[in-house]
């Protein structure tokens, strides 16, 4: 089998957050072994070399970069300019020629610290939205391996996209590689649509393929999973403990995300407040746990959704607290895996209602962490990735809160056999469709790319 070689910004270090991707990322490399590449924790200077931090079921190695580069390749161009374009955020896009100059210098860098280790007959296998040029750059080192990407986030529109100076650079970076994988269906066609604009390519008919000057590569949707059947133990195990750590007077209603604007969770929120407000016709007296840690926090916007999750959570609890009871209960610190596994199998509901989602890997865990006998009920978006497989989930617009706060009160309510009904339909994906499942059928294509 050939050597696979991941990249991508995140990377598991031992006290490091972690998001989606290196949770599917760590899974998928423990079980197949390769090498896994990504960005050290910036230092004072920057440090040219790849750095070993770790060997084991598969080898990982860092770049290093410089404060004032992480600033501006990090911060500043990916998470300030490409991850509010890409999630229809346009309005919270800010762009500046430097930060993108420095974005391209370290994907520069990076491909030459790539090219000078690849064996001929390695697979390389870049990661999401902080390394669009890097496969034009490894091109450019006569790097002729098969080279595939994966876009964790959703692929933007036409007019999204048009906003970004450099959008016309594009179509080179996605031919460079041999096969782009986006998460759903609606981003092939989002992308497919946006080249089709540019005039610069030939859509070819069959199996999603792109011709662009001599080079021919594919463009296809791989809904990424989770390691279905370690969560559904993991769950079994902590339940009674969490149980034990969380008791509430009724009903659990459960969030666990990241702290970002994508999320939806003013809106969330919002809803909640209209639930106790007006759909509430029992009285019953539930608690919504909110776990959603720091993610960003040195970019002025996530600054701002903090600072406004703060106050309307307050004042929703302000309203409808009593001395025994506090409707909403909001974690910022980190919570373990374990335990978070623990809670979905607790919780009556979960609630993942973002306003953009390349998929969504909550709404996977929690279906996965459920005893089938007595299930709990999802309500997701219809922005989420997932809302393509998942379609027995309890369907919501998560910019009408009225839906959100209706969802609750048909959640709340709904009987164990429509419940076991959903739950079996959702649960057929999610244990099938899971992680070893994308990686491997990532792969192939991949690999059926070379042959064709
Ligand atoms: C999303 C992105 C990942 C990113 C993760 C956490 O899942 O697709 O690329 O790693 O968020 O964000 P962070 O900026 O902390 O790595």
């Amino acid at each position: 089998m050939s050597r696979l070689v991941v990249i991508s910004n995140r990377i598991p270090k031992d006290d490091a957050p972690a998001g989606g991707l290196v949770f599917a990322l760590d899974e998928l490399l423990s079980k197949r072994g390769g090498i896994w590449i990504g960005a050290d924790d910036p230092s004072d200077s920057r440090k040219d070399g790849l750095k070993q931090i770790g060997a084991g079921a598969y080898d990982r190695f860092v770049f290093q970069l410089s404060h004032a580069e992480h600033e501006k390749y990090y911060h500043g161009y990916a998470n300030s300019a490409l991850w509010p374009t890409f999630h229809s955020r346009r309005d919270l896009m800010r762009h500046r020629a430097d930060w993108f100059a420095v974005y391209y210098d370290v994907n520069s860098r990076v491909a030459s610290l790539i090219a000078n280790m690849l064996k001929p007959d390695d697979i390389v296998w870049i990661h999401d939205y902080h390394f669009l040029p890097l496969a034009s750059k490894l091109r450019e080192w006569k790097v002729t391996n098969q080279i595939g990407f994966f876009l964790h986030i959703p692929f933007p529109s036409r007019t999204d996209i048009n906003a970004l100076p450099e959008h016309t650079m594009l179509p080179d970076w996605l031919a460079a590689f041999d096969l782009v994988g986006l998460q759903t269906q609606r981003d092939v066609a989002a992308c497919r649509e946006y080249l089709r604009q540019t005039g610069e390519v030939e859509l070819l008919i069959s199996g999603g393929r792109v011709q662009r000057q001599h080079r021919t590569f594919a463009i296809n949707s791989f809904p990424i999973g989770v390691d279905a059947d370690a969560i559904a133990k993991a769950a079994g195990t902590a339940h009674a403990d969490v149980a034990e750590r969380v008791k509430t007077a009724g009903p659990l209603i459960l969030g666990v995300d990241r702290l970002d604007y994508s999320k939806g969770l003013i809106q969330r929120v919002e809803g909640f407040g209209r639930y106790l407000d007006f759909y509430n016709s029992e009285g019953l007296r539930p608690t919504y746990l909110q776990i959603a840690p720091v993610s960003r926090g040195d970019v002025t916007a996530y600054q701002d959704i903090r600072q406004q999750l703060d106050e309307i959570a307050g004042s929703v609890n302000g309203s409808h607290a009593d001395l025994d009871w506090t409707p909403i209960r909001y974690v910022r610190r980190n919570v373990s895996r374990d335990v978070i596994s623990g809670l979905y199998r607790h919780a009556d509901i979960c609630l993942v209602t973002p306003l953009a989602d390349g998929m969504n890997l909550v709404a996977k865990e929690f279906i996965a962490a459920q005893a089938p006998e007595d299930p709990g009920v999802l309500i997701l978006s219809q922005f989420a990735g997932a809302a393509e497989q998942m379609e027995d989930a309890l369907p919501v617009n998560p910019f009408d809160t009225d839906s959100i706060a209706a969802a609750i009160a048909k959640a709340i309510s709904m009987p164990i056999d429509e419940r076991k009904e959903r739950y079996l339909s959702q649960s057929r994906s999610v244990f099938s469709e899971d992680i070893a499942w994308w990686g491997r059928t990532y792969l192939d294509r991949l690999a059926s790319m070379a042959v064709a």
